[in-house]
């Protein structure tokens, strides 16, 4: 009763907000509201694009204009074998993204997690040669960009190169071909589709350590004639962390250096997690503990105010970056979706995104609309 009450509250603030000074902006989707800012995207995988949540689809197209595959174009699932490329969730995904105009970017071609072993080894199990791993990945790199040439418009090509310390992660990429991984991988890609835009993506990026090594990939590439069109900072990010003055930074270092930046799996997570476990390594996880899990059937008022506020913030910050940011992805459709769930600790209730698990609009959803508006 009372979230009803709570939710029809919202409703009639947001008739107002979108009719504030006068103006009467219909907004019928978050995509609406940022027309003209940046694209607003979202992640999907089987359940939505699949008809298993038959919801899914015609929420995504009011809202999104943007598509990133959440899993099935990483290599584990669309090139599971050295011979087996496994194409159809993919196809689907990008059939529904552009019957209905929406900007796709492919993710990712190399990166060191979700890559099965059998990719850094022979037959036999031995460690590739460079000359063996750097083929291997010309070809993953052709065959999957060939089949989606003309259709996927931007691809993440390298995926979480540089540790948190600004160096260059030891992958088993960097540790058999050398740390001119990133230029072929660039390179390979430009070949196999010159139209197609180019994006290094990181998680932490915006932290000054780690956005120096990003800021050397970008300019070394630049400096061999290499094609790099944007920079993508995943924002994984938390209710303290990180400070938006680094983020506001980062954008404007990236920018600085001629490429489009994007805010590409964008997510705030409101549960207790341990500090070591900010980011978004994928290998790191901690126990499961009820103490953190405290809000297993509804997220209190105090805290959805904490995720409003730190929403309304972050857009008025995006937007006072339009000219440089293009995109900002939320890394699921809604809270229900979120990966936050069960990483980095399994069986959470976690509330990162704009929507409820019932598909309703949360008090953050009408705040970043609100920031929106100011402008228009
Ligand atoms: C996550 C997905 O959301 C999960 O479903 C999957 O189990 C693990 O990967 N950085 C990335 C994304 O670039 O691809 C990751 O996505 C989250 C961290």
């Amino acid at each position: 009763m009372k979230r009803n009450l709570l939710s029809a509250a919202f409703i009639v603030l947001a008739t107002i907000i979108f009719s504030c000074n006068d103006k009467h902006i219909t907004v019928s989707g978050l995509k609406d509201a940022f027309a003209g800012d940046f694209l607003i995207g979202t992640a999907v995988d089987a359940p939505q694009i699949l008809g298993i949540d038959r919801e899914a689809k015609p929420f995504i197209i009011k809202h999104f204009n943007a598509i990133t595959a959440e899993n099935a174009m990483k290599w584990e699932s669309i090139h599971p074998g050295p011979d087996k490329y496994n194409f159809a969730l993919a196809d689907s995904i990008v059939s529904f993204a552009l019957a209905n105009d929406m900007f796709i970017t492919g993710h990712t071609l190399v990166w060191h997690s979700q890559t099965p072993d059998w990719v850094f080894q022979d037959s036999i199990g031995n460690p590739l040669t460079r000359e063996a791993l750097l083929e291997r990945m010309k070809n993953h790199i052709f065959t999957v960009m060939g089949h989606y040439k003309g259709k996927v418009q931007s691809w993440d090509v390298v995926n979480e190169a540089i540790g948190d310390d600004g160096q260059i992660r030891k992958s088993k990429w960097y540790n058999i071909i050398g740390d001119d991984y990133i230029e072929k991988a660039f390179e390979f890609a430009h070949e196999a589709d010159p139209d197609a835009e180019l994006y290094y993506n990181d998680y932490n990026n915006e932290e000054p350590l780690k956005r120096a090594g990003v800021i050397n990939i970008v300019r070394n590439l630049r400096n061999k004639g290499l094609r790099i069109d944007g920079v993508g900072i995943q924002g994984h990010w938390h209710l303290d962390s990180p400070d938006f003055k680094i983020v506001d930074e980062g954008i404007s270092e990236y920018a600085a250096l001629g490429v489009k930046v994007m805010i590409t799996e964008m997510e705030i997570n409101v549960l207790p997690t341990p500090s070591w476990l900010y980011g978004a390594d994928i290998s790191r996880i901690a126990e499961y503990k009820d103490s953190l899990n405290p809000y297993v059937s509804e997220l209190p008022d105090s805290v959805q105010t904490l995720l409003t506020n730190r929403y309304a913030r972050l857009f008025g910050l995006l937007l006072s970056n339009k000219d440089k940011v293009s995109r900002v992805t939320f890394w699921g459709v809604h809270d229900g979706y979120s990966w936050k769930n069960n990483w980095p600790i399994p069986g959470r209730t976690n509330y990162p995104l704009l929507f409820d698990r019932n598909y309703q609009p949360k008090p953050a959803y009408y705040a970043v609309i609100e920031e929106a508006l100011k402008l228009k």
